[in-house]
């Protein structure tokens, strides 16, 4: 019998059945030869939230929760914070290796090549509601970039998915600057290609009537820093959406659209915008031990705390309290950082929290310095978005080229009725309280 194998034995059938472990996992596929008739349908898995489910192999983000350990491509998360810019990062997980001099110079100048957005997007947007939610505007124009691209159809194309990939890369940051102009009533400002990414990210949301906008150096770096720290994430809800939705082979804008909306929930991306509503309830430091025993007794989440993977600091939490000290030498302190400070603080030292393994997440700190930046909340899940963008593709590239991969499909376990009797609707009964 080989080793690296598992012997489950059916109590009903008393039938005994080895199956491979191969990288610490058992295909789900092979339960289903467990059957106790030839008619049985054989064993599933149940997983509800994907807990404890594989559903890919992937060479582009490692997490080790449990160690606080991340790294992209084999590259820890602080060495590459630290030492690279985010178009350098984001080659890196698109293409596997960090670029040379020659390589990382046309990877920018192609990226710089493609941030303009076709005027009839720029009408699209116009056409939002004054106080839509940028993020809603958002996921809507992205899709709306399939009907610019009609071309990006032909998924099976790997020059022509490029092209999408530096298209997409490209005009995140032009859409979700529209999209905050849009929401401040300010005229769109168009890209400047004399400007880095994010320098030009800055002058898009930020230019008014100066001729050429000069970004703050800190302001930027801190900012290119937070879009590496947000680039991917492995296998979390919408990098899951993503590969779901793309597994359908419809092109990348109507996927990347798909993934965002995932994103823009509070329990995922949305959760750095609800940190500062949160820290704005709290009022004051002196109120912080009331609002815990308030959670504690199971009123609402402590939001940026927790997360399904890490059970230890989040690595990239402890790059953003450094970044913040950067941005606040230069917007100075937001008071809201000592209210935070003092949350973690006692959360830390807190029995609920310690048991629960609840530590902050990359949404804890991230909020405090866009604000201090002068960002509006709303903004904040789509300032993740721009970069994240980059890791969506890098996993849809991925699950196309991976010949294990078909249309995703979960199964489901029946819980309804069996075959029920018709009846015409003159003889229904109606409920006593109406639905
Ligand atoms: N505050 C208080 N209690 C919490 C928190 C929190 N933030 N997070 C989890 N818990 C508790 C749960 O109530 C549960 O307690 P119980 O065992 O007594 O029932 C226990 O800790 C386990 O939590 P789960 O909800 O089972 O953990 P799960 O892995 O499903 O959820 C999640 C992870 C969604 C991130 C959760 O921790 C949460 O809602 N956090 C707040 C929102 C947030 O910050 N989201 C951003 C995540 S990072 C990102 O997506 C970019």
């Amino acid at each position: 019998m080989a080793q690296n194998s598992i012997t489950i034995t059916d109590n009903r059938t008393q039938q005994n059945y080895t199956l491979p472990i191969e990288d610490g996992t058992i295909r789900a596929m092979d339960l289903r030869q467990i059957k106790t008739s030839p008619e049985d349908f054989g064993i599933m898995s149940y997983d509800p939230a994907f807990m404890n489910t594989a559903s890919c192999r992937s060479t582009i983000t490692f997490i080790d929760g449990d160690r606080g350990i991340l790294r992209y491509r084999g590259y820890p998360i602080e060495v590459l914070a630290e030492h690279c810019s985010f178009l350098e990062v984001a080659y890196l997980l698109l293409f596997h290796d960090l670029p040379a001099k020659l390589e990382l110079k046309l990877w920018v100048d192609q990226i710089t090549h493609h941030t303009m957005l076709h005027e009839t997007t720029k009408k699209f947007m116009e056409g939002f509601r004054y106080n839509a939610h940028p993020m809603a505007m958002l996921v809507s124009t992205v899709a709306a970039l399939a009907t610019v691209y009609p071309e990006a159809r032909d998924i099976h194309d790997p020059a022509n998915r490029l092209l999408q990939v530096k298209r997409l890369v490209a005009k995140l940051p032009t859409m979700a600057a529209m999209a905050y102009r849009h929401s401040l009533g300010f005229p769109y400002v168009y890209p400047d290609n004399d400007l880095s990414y994010v320098e030009n990210f800055l002058n898009m949301l930020w230019k008014m009537v100066e001729p050429k906008y000069v970004a703050n150096p800190i302001l930027a770096r801190a900012l290119d820093i937070l879009f590496i720290l947000h680039a991917d994430h492995e296998q979390n809800c919408s990098a899951n959406a993503m590969r779901c939705v793309g597994s359908s082979h419809v092109d990348p804008y109507l996927a990347t659209a798909a993934a965002a909306a995932a994103l823009a929930g509070p329990l995922h991306g949305g959760a750095n915008e609800e940190v500062v509503k949160m820290l704005d309830e709290i009022g004051s430091k002196n109120n912080v031990p009331a609002y815990i025993k308030q959670i504690k007794d199971g009123h609402g989440k402590l939001m940026g705390f927790g997360h399904r993977i890490y059970k230890n600091y989040d690595p990239r939490a402890k790059v953003i309290k450094w970044a913040a000290e950067q941005v606040f030498g230069v917007t100075g302190r937001n008071p809201k950082l000592d209210i935070a400070l003092e949350l973690e603080r006692i959360a830390l030292e807190d029995d609920y929290f310690i048991k629960r393994k609840l530590y902050p997440n990359v949404d804890f700190y991230s909020g405090i310095i866009y604000q201090a930046m002068g960002f509006k909340p709303e903004m904040f899940t789509v300032l993740f978005a721009i970069p994240r963008t980059v890791g969506w593709l890098a996993q849809w590239q991925e699950m196309l080229n991976d010949p294990e991969q078909k249309i995703a499909r979960p199964r489901q376990i029946w819980t309804g009725h069996e075959v029920r009797e018709f009846v015409p609707l003159a003889k229904r009964n109606a409920l006593a309280v109406p639905r």
